[in-house]
């Protein structure tokens, strides 16, 4: 058995990971694009200090006063109509399911619609409501007939080799033969994250949402936004919710909810979906108390009013730097984003994904630049993500930016 021999990361401070041998790595992309406040936020890691010396676990039996506490919160500045919530999960997959299982007891419905090239977690069930076949290969599980996937609103390369706004949304329209064709007849939600994070950092254009949630309304589907990326401040916006206009009936959070990487999910909705029993949903290490200390310490932070005008503003400043990049580098064939969530197209000389040079960007920008991004097979595989953590400063953001550049000037 092989050992790994590369220098191990000792600590974090900021947006900056340490190794043994004292070596600084820029995070581009914040953990897992998880670590809203960056490694070592003194608020969050005072308080869940003081929540491990005090008490770290208690059945959930007795913990729903801190539950109520984190979720009141929430729901103090979650989008209008939402206003009540679930927390007994602790990654963002199985929120999913949960806020599946809600939609399907309270549509008495069963069918699940979703985006080609979503991504929503990993669980078998979410591995088959994400859009991409190569995880569900093998697992027989994740292929459940009442999966149905319809085309994404990727206008860059549209699935229908259409344009803004001329195309009328066809993407959306197609959706209705889809439930037509190849629905059971008994349809109970759509998903979708409101910007594809995995698949290509997918911005959908305006009034995308507004046509889904008619569609929606005409089939009797709830609709799903899964904001586990782009929720708590990674668009500027608390919830991306707000920000598209969305009217989403249920929502679900993890990643950045945890504020330096613990682990924590939310399942928020509207009051009359509040169907489930609890024996229907739960897990041992829900709705913990550590989870809860650090929900409730990156909420004191984040909701701060001027917090997510910084995050706003800092979103501008990465986003137009990020739209230099293009007329410097011909394989930089489009970039796309809102507040700190980037992601930069990378393309070969004929406009086609170049997935073998966006992974060689990532490898030169860690070994030449210490630079830490990230890429994802989900999509075409050849988007290269900058999203910092929301405490970036603005030196930082400017820095990550000046490295990319060194990086794509080496790499072509
Ligand atoms: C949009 C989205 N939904 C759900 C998940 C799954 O979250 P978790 O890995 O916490 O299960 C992810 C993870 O990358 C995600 O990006």
């Amino acid at each position: 058995m092989t050992i790994a021999t590369q220098a191990r990361f000792k600590y974090g401070e900021g947006i900056t990971l340490v190794n043994e041998s004292g070596e600084a790595y820029l995070d581009g992309v914040s953990g897992t694009f998880n670590l809203s406040l960056g490694y070592n936020h003194p608020v969050v890691v005072a308080k869940v200090q003081e929540q491990v010396g005090q008490l770290s676990h208690m059945s959930s039996s007795f913990t729903e006063p801190y539950v109520s506490e984190v979720l009141d919160r929430l729901l103090d500045l979650a989008p209008a109509g939402i206003d009540t919530g679930w927390m007994r999960d602790i990654t963002g997959s199985t929120a999913n399911e949960c806020a599946v299982k809600i939609a399907q007891k309270s549509t008495e419905s069963t069918d699940v619609v979703s985006l080609f090239l979503s991504h929503h977690g990993q669980t078998q069930f979410a591995t088959g409501i994400s859009g991409n076949a190569f995880r569900r290969k093998g697992f027989p599980n994740s292929t459940a007939s009442n999966h149905l996937h319809v085309p994404a609103p990727y206008c860059y390369r549209c699935h229908y080799k259409s344009s803004y706004p001329g195309c009328g949304f066809q993407c959306v329209e197609a959706i209705a033969d889809h439930i037509q064709y190849g629905s059971s007849g008994s349809v109970a939600c759509m998903i979708v994250e409101p910007i594809l994070g995995n698949g290509g950092n997918i911005v959908p254009p305006p009034g995308y949402f507004q046509q889904l949630r008619k569609l929606c309304d005409e089939y009797g589907m709830m609709l799903i936004a899964d904001e586990v990326q782009t929720g708590i401040g990674r668009t500027g916006y608390m919830f991306a919710s707000e920000l598209f206009d969305i009217q989403p009936d249920i929502i679900t959070l993890a990643k950045g909810l945890g504020g330096i990487g613990v682990p924590v999910a939310a399942v928020l909705m509207k009051s009359r979906l509040n169907v489930l029993e609890k024996h229907e949903h739960s897990f041992t290490s829900g709705s913990n108390l550590i989870s809860l200390a650090a929900a409730q310490s990156t909420l004191d932070v984040v909701a701060q009013p001027e917090f997510l005008d910084d995050v706003k503003l800092k979103g501008e400043i990465l986003g137009s730097l990020l739209n230099e990049l293009p007329s410097k580098h011909k394989s930089v064939g489009d970039v796309r984003g809102v507040g700190l969530m980037w992601g930069i197209e990378i393309v070969d000389e004929d406009g086609a994904p170049d997935v073998r040079k966006a992974n060689a960007i990532i490898d030169t920008a860690f070994s030449d630049q210490r630079l830490i991004l990230r890429g994802s097979r989900y999509g075409y595989g050849n988007v290269v993500k900058v999203r910092p953590a929301l405490v970036a400063t603005d030196d930082e953001i400017a820095e990550i930016v000046e490295r990319l550049d060194a990086v794509l000037q080496k790499v072509g």
